[in-house]
């Protein structure tokens, strides 16, 4: 008797335990599909960027929450989710994610803020700066119309936060939307942006503290009308994964590659294969993260927009490998790194 009490309360225990902390341990990625974080919550954390200090992967992406409405007098599908801010989860094995909270609020007093939560606040990316030992993040800041194209530097120093804004520049005094932040070997570390209207994408050396640009730019993709950079290095070359530009809707992914960074870039080719690979698999780029300890091991990150109803974006990882010098990603409905 005293044993079926005893079995009863050890059950009982096992499921209280596993309703408070919500999520079981995952091992499989599933594009697409809503994924929760280690509370049981939906990670919400779009045009994500990733940075891995001293044993955790960290995910800094944009908190969009609430109701998704089109921007009136838009000669364009402008749809528009109030600006949340800038979120960051923290995980080691990279299925598994811990929500670590806003680290960078979006202003809720001051509409003339670049921060203000009616503003556009997209694309955070993080990178460590060894000689200052700030974390630095850049941003895409804009108006509700996109108009204002600006980029966003905020800085902390810790991973988790909370960051202090600095500042809003044009860089070399152009217009900047899609941008992403690349850090190179050497250390020194890059700002790609799109200019002139989306026409051509630039690359800018930034200064060694990465708290600015340092007037060294280039345009790497001219007249190719690319977006969602996405750059990593592998085997002492650049590539770079971008898209067309569609607003929310999704097109054809391209793999630009280049030698030099600040070089000729060759504009490339799809890397994307299987079931709609030329609307890369329903996503558009924002990260290619390499793995850690796993030399030539990468996962392709990407966003699939929901454009009526911005908060319930899902995510896309796969992936993304090296078949005879080139680029491929390939659909997966589900997969895993330990398998
Ligand atoms: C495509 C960009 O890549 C997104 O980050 C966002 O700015 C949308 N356009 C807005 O339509």
């Amino acid at each position: 008797m005293r044993k079926l009490q005893f079995l009863f309360m050890f059950m009982l225990l096992s499921l209280m335990t596993s309703m408070s902390f919500g999520q079981e341990k995952r091992d499989d990625f599933y594009p697409t599909e809503i994924w929760k974080d280690t509370k049981g919550d939906t990670i919400n954390a779009h045009g994500g960027g990733f940075m891995y200090h001293k044993g955790t992967y960290y995910w800094y992406g944009e908190l969009k929450r609430g109701t998704t409405w089109l921007v009136p007098g838009q000669n364009w599908e402008c749809y528009r989710v109030n600006a949340g801010g800038v979120s960051c989860y923290s995980s080691k094995d990279l299925v598994n994610w811990k929500k670590e909270g806003v680290v960078l609020p979006a202003n809720k007093t001051d509409q003339n803020h670049d921060l203000h939560y009616s503003k556009v606040l997209e694309r955070p990316k993080v990178i460590y700066n060894e000689k200052t030992k700030k974390f630095v993040m850049w941003l895409h800041i804009d108006s509700q119309d996109y108009s204002a194209a600006r980029v966003g530097i905020a800085v902390s120093d810790k991973p988790t936060g909370p960051f202090k804004y600095i500042q809003s520049i044009k860089p070399n005094g152009l217009d900047s939307r899609d941008m992403t932040v690349f850090k190179d070997d050497e250390k020194s570390a890059y700002l790609i942006y799109s200019s002139e209207w989306n026409k051509n994408l630039h690359i800018s050396k930034l200064t060694d503290d990465y708290q600015n640009v340092s007037g060294k730019d280039i345009i790497a993709l001219p007249r190719m009308s690319r977006e969602a950079p996405a750059m990593f290095k592998h085997k002492n070359r650049y590539y770079l994964i971008t898209s067309l530009t569609t607003g929310w809707d999704p097109n054809m992914a391209l793999v630009a590659h280049a030698d030099s960074i600040m070089g000729k870039w060759n504009p490339g080719y799809n890397p994307c294969k299987g079931e709609k690979a030329d609307l890369t698999f329903t996503g558009q780029s924002t990260f290619v993260l390499p793995i850690e300890g796993k030399p030539g091991k990468y996962i392709f990150m990407a966003d699939v927009w929901k454009k009526t109803n911005l908060q319930d974006s899902r995510y896309i990882w796969l992936p993304l490998e090296f078949k005879n010098d080139s680029v491929e990603i390939s659909w997966k409905k589900s997969w895993s790194l330990t398998k």
